[in-house]
C-alpha cells in the first residue's frame, strides 16, 4: 500500500495497462514511465482523421519534408506516407535532440507533443512539440530531392529505391494499393473466385514467342528432357489458360498477378513486368457478355478510387495533363462505344494521309490507329470487335465467317489499348484441328481435355493494370505507375 501511494496519477494509469509495473517500479519508476507511456501513438493520417482529438497527448514518428527556422520556434512538415497531408510540428528549439542540427529534412523523427488548434494558414491543426527525436539524420547536401522542389519524373525514375518519398510517387503507391483493392472487391461482390495461376509455365498462352526461359543450374538446353522440371518452361506471358480451366469447374474466375513478356520494345506503354488482371466467365452467349464485365468493372473501380482516395488522385492529377480528371469522368459517365474491327478498318483508311503506318484489313492496330478510333469515338472507350482471325491467338472463338474471331479490345484515350479477351474456342473438332494445324495437339491434350468433358461456351479479358492507373491518373509514362519498374534494357535493384 505504501508503495502504491508514493505512485504519481501517470504511474497508476500505468499500472492498470501494465501488470509487470510494481516490479519495474521498485528499480526504477522513469523506466517504467518510458515504457507505458501517456502518448497515443498515431500515424499522421489517423490525427488527421480524428479531430475531436485536440488537447490530447500524440506521438507519432515520420519524415520532415519541410523545416522553417525561426529565432525562437521552428516548424517541421512531416509525413509517414499514411496521407498525403503534412502534419505542421511547433518546436522549440531546447525540445529538439541535439537542437544544433538545424538541418532536419529528409531526417526520421519521432515527435510527441499536444495536438492543438492551428492559426497558420492551410491547416486546422498542428503539434505543439514537448519533444523531437532524431531516428535517422539525413545529410540534405547528398540527399537527391531538394525541399520544396518538384522533380520531374523523369528525375524522380532514377531513384526508385527513394521516390516513394516524394510527395508524387507517395501518393501513387497509396493509389495502386487502393486500386488493387479495388479490383478484388469488384470480383470478389460479383461471386469469382480468385485463382493463383502459375508464374511458371509450360505453355505459351498468346503463341507470339514473347517468353522469359527459365534455367535451373545445370539445366542443358541442348540435350532434350535435360531441365529442372524435365520441360523447358517460361515465365507465364498470361494465366488464361490456367484460369479456363478453374473457370470450367466454377463458372467464374479471376486473377491478379505478375505477367512477363520479353518485347524488346522501350515504349511509355511496355513493360517486360507488369500486373495483370484477368478474368473467365462460363456460359457465354456471345461476346457482349465479356464486354458488359469489362465496362462495368473498369467504371466500378474508377469510381471507387475516385469517391475513396480523392486527395491522392487530385495530388497525381495535378502534376499530370490539365484537366485529365474531368476528362476522365465524362468519358466514364457514357456508355462505351463498340466498332467491328471491319467498320474501324473503313474509318482508318478514310484518313491514310494521317498514319505512318498504312491501315488496311488484316492488319493489327498500331497505336496511332488506337489514338485515332479513341478521337472518332469523342474520348469514349470503344470496343473494337471481330478481328482477323489470323492475328489473333489460337484459342479465339472462331466466328465461322471464314475470316474472323469473337475477339476485342478496349481502347481508351491516352493508352490505347487497355483491355484485350475475347470467347475461347470451346468445340472439340474446331480446337484440335487448329492445334493439330499448329503442331501443339499433344503439348494441348489437357486443354483439350477442357472441352472433352464437359465443354461450355466461355470466355474473358486481360486488363493491364499499369495502363488501368495511367488511364485513371493521367500518367504519360507507365514506368511512373509501378514502383520498381523492370523493361528492355533495364532493370534496376
Ligand atoms: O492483349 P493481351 O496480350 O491478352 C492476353 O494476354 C490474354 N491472354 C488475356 C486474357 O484474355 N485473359 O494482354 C492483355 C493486356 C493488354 O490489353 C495490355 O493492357 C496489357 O495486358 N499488356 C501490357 N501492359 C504493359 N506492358 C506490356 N508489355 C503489355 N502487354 C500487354
Amino acid at each position: 500500500m505504501a508503495l502504491r501511494r508514493s505512485l504519481t496519477d501517470s504511474c497508476v494509469g500505468c499500472l492498470s495497462r501494465c501488470g509487470s509495473f510494481p516490479r519495474l517500479f521498485v528499480r526504477d519508476c522513469s523506466f517504467a514511465r518510458r515504457t507505458c507511456t501517456s502518448f497515443s501513438k498515431s500515424s499522421v493520417a489517423s490525427i488527421f482523421s480524428g479531430k475531436g482529438d485536440i488537447g490530447k497527448n500524440i506521438e507519432t514518428k515520420a519524415w520532415v519534408k519541410g523545416q522553417r527556422v525561426h529565432k525562437d520556434v521552428m516548424f517541421l512538415d512531416i509525413n509517414d506516407g499514411s496521407c498525403s497531408r503534412n502534419l505542421q510540428v511547433v518546436a522549440k528549439p531546447h525540445v529538439i535532440q541535439d537542437s544544433s542540427k538545424h538541418q532536419l529534412y529528409g531526417s526520421s523523427v519521432e515527435v510527441k507533443g499536444q495536438l492543438v488548434e492551428s492559426k497558420s494558414k492551410g491547416q486546422d491543426i498542428e503539434l505543439q512539440a514537448s519533444s523531437v527525436n532524431i531516428t535517422g539524420p539525413c545529410n540534405p547536401e547528398s540527399y537527391p530531392f531538394k525541399a520544396k522542389t518538384r522533380h520531374p519524373a523523369e528525375y524522380t525514375r532514377q531513384f526508385p529505391h527513394l521516390r516513394s518519398r516524394t510527395p508524387n510517387f507517395a501518393a501513387l503507391t497509396r493509389l495502386r494499393s487502393s486500386v488493387t483493392a479495388a479490383v478484388h472487391a469488384f470480383f470478389q461482390d460479383q461471386g469469382y473466385v480468385n485463382v493463383h495461376t502459375p508464374i511458371l509455365t509450360a505453355s505459351d498462352c498468346e503463341g507470339a514467342g514473347e517468353m522469359f526461359s527459365v534455367r535451373a543450374p545445370g539445366d542443358n538446353d541442348e540435350t532434350e528432357g535435360d531441365h529442372f522440371f524435365g520441360v523447358p518452361v517460361h515465365l507465364t506471358v498470361s494465366g488464361q489458360l490456367q484460369l479456363e480451366a478453374v473457370a470450367c469447374s466454377h463458372s467464374k474466375a479471376y486473377t491478379f498477378g505478375p505477367t512477363f513478356r520479353a518485347e524488346k520494345s522501350r515504349t511509355r506503354r511496355h513493360l517486360a513486368e507488369f500486373y495483370m488482371v484477368e478474368a473467365e466467365l462460363a456460359f457465354t452467349q456471345s461476346l457482349g457478355d465479356i464486354t458488359q464485365v469489362m465496362e462495368e468493372f473498369v467504371k466500378s473501380v474508377a469510381d471507387s478510387v475516385y469517391t475513396r482516395c480523392s486527395e491522392d488522385v487530385q495530388c497525381v492529377t495535378d502534376q499530370n495533363v490539365k484537366g485529365h480528371l474531368d476528362e476522365v469522368q465524362r468519358v466514364l459517365a457514357k456508355p462505351f462505344q463498340t466498332l467491328s474491327y471491319t467498320d474501324a478498318i473503313s474509318i482508318l483508311e478514310k484518313h491514310q494521309d494521317e498514319f505512318q503506318f498504312p491501315p488496311s484489313w488484316g492488319i493489327d492496330l498500331q497505336t496511332e490507329h488506337e489514338r485515332f478510333l479513341v478521337q472518332h469515338c469523342d474520348g469514349v472507350p470503344v470496343f473494337v470487335t471481330d478481328f482477323p482471325a489470323e492475328i489473333k491467338p489460337f484459342y479465339s472463338r472462331d466466328n465461322g465467317d471464314g475470316r474472323t474471331a469473337a475477339a476485342v479490345d478496349l481502347l481508351v484515350p491516352g493508352v490505347g489499348e487497355l483491355i484485350g479477351g475475347s470467347l475461347r474456342e470451346e468445340r472439340l473438332e474446331v480446337l484440335q484441328h487448329r492445334l493439330q494445324g499448329m503442331g501443339l495437339e499433344d503439348e494441348y491434350q489437357w486443354y483439350l481435355d477442357l472441352r472433352r468433358f464437359g465443354s461450355v461456351p466461355h470466355g474473358g479479358f486481360g486488363l493491364g493494370f499499369e495502363r488501368l492507373l495511367q488511364f485513371l491518373l493521367g500518367v504519360e509514362h507507365i514506368q511512373d505507375v509501378i514502383p520498381f519498374p523492370r523493361l528492355f534494357g533495364s532493370c534496376k535493384m
